[in-house]
């Protein structure tokens, strides 16, 4: 049996890793074998371009940036995600393919056929069963984070807008897949939220 892929998508602090650690927890407690990870950095390789994108002291071209993180994301799919899924896990990634579409598509305006043929390289199609976007504005992100700590969040407020715009967008794009929730709800609020969903997507295949 092939098992369920989930992934986190938003905005810098709207709560990716809080959620999806809470997710893990309520998923094993009943018995689910559940693989964590997270792009950029889910594999070793990955870790070192997790290091190259988000600390070089070098200015990275937008394209290598693209490169960098597709380069991650083929490692990841081929080496974790896939081999986990066909053993039947559930597989939690804290951001996958709709973050270059926001980032790099809506953020540093790379065309979107480059977009889509990086993306299709590196995940030979695979899409997410379930994407959870926590949306949140950038005034509540900025406050909520300690000061920039790697060099995408050094990038300007207008940046950004375009990124939450952009991820709403892409949300709209694929409500099959897709749940928006309200990031700035209480932390309890959203992790139920997003237990409901979950419930209901398991119910709907198990049947
Ligand atoms: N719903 C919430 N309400 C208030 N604070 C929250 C909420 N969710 C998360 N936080 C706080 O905001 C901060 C960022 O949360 P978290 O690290 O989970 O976000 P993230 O999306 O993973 O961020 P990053 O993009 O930097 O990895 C943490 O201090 C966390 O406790
Ligand atoms: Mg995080």
């Amino acid at each position: 049996m092939r098992g369920l892929f989930i992934t986190f998508e938003g905005i810098e602090h709207c709560g990716k890793t809080t959620q999806a650690v809470r997710l893990v927890e309520s998923l094993r407690s009943v018995g689910h074998e559940v693989v964590m990870t997270r792009e950029p950095g889910g594999t070793t390789i990955g870790a070192a371009i997790r290091e190259l994108v988000l600390h070089s002291k070098e200015q990275i071209d937008t394209v290598s940036e693209l490169l960098l993180f597709a380069a991650d994301r083929a490692q990841h799919v081929r080496t974790l995600i896939l081999p986990a899924l066909e053993r039947g896990a559930i597989v939690i990634s804290d951001r996958f393919h709709d973050s270059t579409r926001a980032y790099q598509g809506w953020g540093r305006g790379i065309d979107t056929a480059l977009i889509d043929r990086a993306i299709a390289l590196a995940t030979d199609g695979l899409d997410p069963d379930l994407t959870v976007l926590m949306d949140i504005d950038v005034p509540t992100s900025r406050s909520r984070g300690d000061d920039a700590s790697d060099r995408i969040e050094q990038d300007s407020d207008v940046f950004f807008t375009k990124v939450r715009d952009g991820f709403l967008a892409i949300a709209r794009g694929s409500q099959d897949r897709t749940i928006v929730i309200d990031g700035t709800l209480s932390i309890e609020r959203v992790a139920s939220k997003i237990r409901e969903a979950v419930g209901e997507h398991l119910a709907s295949v198990s049947t």
